[in-house]
C-alpha cells in the first residue's frame, strides 16, 4: 500500500484493537478531591474526545475517552481555603511534618501510583495519542523521578541538619516550605511533567492544589483515591475546568505562594499579573522553546539526520524540547535533505499500540488545520516540501513534512509549531543561526553538529550565554533527570533538575545564636532532648 493509501485508512475499526489496548467503557469521573473528600460532583460533565477516530456505519468517529467534573469559581476556591487551611501558616500538620514522615507519605502514594501502572498507561495513551511505549516510559521515568526526589529531599536534610559557625555566630540552615502551590502540567507530559512540580512542592512541605492539564485529565483519575489515602486533608486538591474562568480568581486572592505552570507563556503573565503582590508569587515556568539545531559542513551527517529527526519528530513534534527549526550548511544541505526525507519514508505511521509505531494522531482540536497554515504560508513564501506525501492530512493525523528553504518571512521561522513539521533553513555563514538564536524570543536549548572541536568550542561558547543547554551532535531533549533543566527569555522561569526542583519549592531559612556558653548550653539542650523541627539533629534514612 501507499503512503497516501495508509494515511487515508489509518483509523481502524473497533473490532480491529486489540483486546489489550481496548478502551472497553468511558470513564466518567465524577469525583474531585478537597480537603481530604472525594465531593461527588453534580454538575456540567465535559466530554474528553480522544485525538483517534473509530470507523463506524456513519463513516469515522472520534474515540470518546469519558468525561470529568467542569467546575467553577466556587469549588476552585474552596480548593484554596483547603490548602491554606492544611498550610496554617506553616503550623498545619503537613509543614510540620518531619522530613522522614513526608518522605513515608510519598512512598506510600508511590505504591499505590504502581499499583495503577496499568490503568494510567493506557489512558495516557488514549488522551495524548502517544505510543503505548512511550507513555509506558513516561510512567517508568516519573516514578524513577519520585524516587530520585526522595533520595534528594534525604541528603538535604542530612546537610541541613548540621550547624556552622562563622565569626562568633552559630546557625542552622533549613529549607522550608513556601506554603499553597498552584500545580499545572502540560498535556505531553502530563503525568511526568505534572509530578516535577507536584512531588517536590509536597515533600518540601507545601500544599497543592493540582490542575491536570485539559487533554490528559483522565489518567490522574486512578491516583485520585491514592492522594487522599497518603496525604492529610488539604494537602492536595484537585480542580478541573476553564482555565480562564478558575485561576485568575485563584491567583488574585494573594493565597498562592507558589505557580508552578508548564505551559503558554501568556497565561504565565495573565496569572502572574492577577497576584496582589507579585514579589510575594515564586514562579516556577516551563514555556514556549523553538530549540534549533545548526548542521555545520564537517558533521557526521548520518549521526545528525538520525538525531535531527528523533529531535523534531519524536513524540510528533510535541515536546517542548523539540528541535523546531534546522540550520544547515549549503554544503551539505543537499545530502542532509535527501537522507532527511529517506528516513522520514521509514519511520513507522499508526495507531499508538502498534508495534515500533513512531508517529500517530496529534490531540489538540484544530492542530492539523493549523500546521497546515504554517505549511501553505512557506509553499506560499517559495519553500517546497521535500519528502513524499508531506502534509498530507487525514482528520487528527499530519504526515510529517520537510520543508525548504525556510526564510525569515515564514512563519514558520518564528512560531512553535508543536508538531511534525521540519523547517530547514540554509546559511553559508554561522552567523546566521547564531544571530537566530540571539535574536530569538526562546532561550531552551541548541543542538550543534561538528567534528571539529574548535568549531564546536567557539560557538557553545556564545550560545551557553543564550540558553540553558547546548547538546553536541545529538538532540535536545530534557533528560537524564538530574541535569539541570530551564529555560531564559520567555522559555521559563527557574530550573528543575532533581535537586533544583527541592529548591524552587522551598526557601532557605537559618536559626542562628551568638556563640555564647548560655546560648551553646541552650541549643545542645534542644538539640538532646531532640523534638522535630528547627536545630534539631534528624537523621533522615
Ligand atoms: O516537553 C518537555 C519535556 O520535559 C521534554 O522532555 O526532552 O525528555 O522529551 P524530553
Amino acid at each position: 500500500m501507499s503512503i497516501e493509501d495508509r494515511i487515508r485508512s489509518i483509523f481502524p475499526d473497533e473490532a480491529d484493537i486489540p483486546e489489550e489496548f481496548r478502551l472497553k467503557y468511558p470513564v466518567i469521573q465524577k469525583e474531585y478531591l478537597i480537603n481530604g473528600e472525594l465531593r461527588i460532583w453534580g454538575g456540567r460533565m465535559q466530554e474528553v474526545l480522544t485525538p483517534l477516530y473509530i470507523k463506524t456505519l456513519s463513516g469515522l468517529t472520534q474515540k470518546i475517552a469519558g468525561s470529568y467534573p467542569w467546575l467553577t469559581k466556587k469549588e476552585s476556591l474552596e480548593a484554596l481555603q483547603a490548602a491554606v487551611q492544611a498550610y496554617n501558616h506553616g503550623k498545619g500538620l503537613w509543614p510540620s511534618m518531619t522530613a522522614q514522615e513526608r518522605i513515608q507519605r510519598i512512598e506510600d502514594f508511590l505504591v499505590q501510583v504502581k499499583s495503577k501502572k496499568k490503568e494510567i498507561v493506557k489512558l495516557l495513551m488514549w488522551e495524548t495519542g502517544k505510543t503505548y511505549d512511550g507513555s509506558l516510559r513516561e510512567f517508568d521515568r516519573t516514578v524513577d523521578y519520585v524516587n530520585k526526589i526522595i533520595s534528594a529531599m534525604k541528603d538535604l536534610s542530612n546537610i541541613s541538619s548540621g550547624f556552622i559557625s562563622e565569626q562568633g555566630v552559630t546557625g542552622q540552615i533549613r529549607h522550608v516550605p513556601l506554603g499553597v502551590v498552584l500545580c499545572m502540567g502540560p498535556f505531553n507530559y502530563p503525568l511526568f511533567e505534572t509530578f516535577t512540580t507536584l512531588i517536590p512542592a509536597l515533600i518540601m512541605g507545601n500544599t497543592v492544589i493540582l490542575k491536570p492539564p485539559k487533554l490528559g485529565i483522565l489518567l490522574h483519575y486512578p491516583m485520585l483515591t491514592a492522594f487522599q489515602r497518603s496525604f492529610p486533608p488539604g494537602v492536595v486538591n484537585t480542580i478541573y475546568g476553564e482555565s480562564s474562568d478558575l485561576l485568575p480568581s485563584l491567583i488574585s486572592t494573594g493565597k498562592i505562594d507558589c505557580l508552578a505552570f508548564i505551559g503558554s507563556g501568556k497565561v504565565a503573565d495573565m496569572l502572574k499579573s492577577r497576584h496582589p503582590k507579585p514579589h510575594r508569587l515564586r514562579s516556577v515556568l516551563g514555556l514556549e522553546a523553538k530549540n534549533p539545531a545548526i548542521i555545520l559542513p564537517d558533521s557526521d551527517i548520518d549521526l545528525a539526520v538520525h538525531e535531527c529527526l528523533r529531535g523534531s519528530l519524536a513524540f510528533n513534534g510535541q515536546r517542548c524540547t523539540a528541535l523546531k527549526i534546522l540550520f544547515v550548511h549549503r554544503e551539505v544541505a543537499d545530502i542532509f535533505l535527501n537522507k532527511c526525507a529517506e528516513l522520514i519514508g521509514k519511520l513507522r505511521f499508526g495507531m499508538p499500540w502498534e508495534r515500533d509505531v513512531f508517529i500517530t494522531p496529534l490531540p489538540e482540536p484544530d492542530k492539523t488545520k493549523y500546521l497546515t497554515e504554517l505549511l501553505e504560508d512557506a509553499l506560499e513564501r517559495g519553500a517546497r516540501v521535500m519528502n513524499v506525501y508531506g502534509g498530507t492530512v487525514n482528520k487528527t493525523f499530519f504526515y510529517p513534512a520537510l520543508i525548504y528553504p525556510v526564510n525569515a518571512e515564514m512563519r514558520l521561522y518564528k512560531e512553535e509549531q508543536f508538531g511534525p513539521l521540519i523547517p530547514v533553513v540554509p546559511f553559508d555563514d554561522i552567523e546566521v543561526p547564531v544571530e537566530y538564536i540571539i535574536q530569538s524570543r526562546y532561550g531552551q536549548q541548541v543542538s550543534i553538529f561538528s567534528n571539529n572541536p574548535e568549531v564546536i568550542a567557539d560557538i557553545a561558547n556564545i550560545l551557553i550565554n543564550q540558553v540553558c543547554r547546548v547538546n553536541i551532535n545529538s538532540k535536545c531533549q530534557r533528560g537524564p533527570d538530574l541535569f539541570p533543566f530551564g529555560g531564559r527569555k520567555d522559555s521559563g522561569e527557574g530550573s528543575l533538575s532533581v535537586a533544583d526542583a527541592l529548591r524552587m519549592f522551598s526557601i532557605q531559612a537559618i536559626v542562628t545564636a551568638k556563640r555564647t556558653d548560655k546560648n551553646m548550653e541552650i541549643i545542645t539542650k534542644i538539640e538532646k532532648d531532640w523534638k522535630p523541627g528547627v536545630l534539631s539533629a534528624e537523621a533522615v534514612s
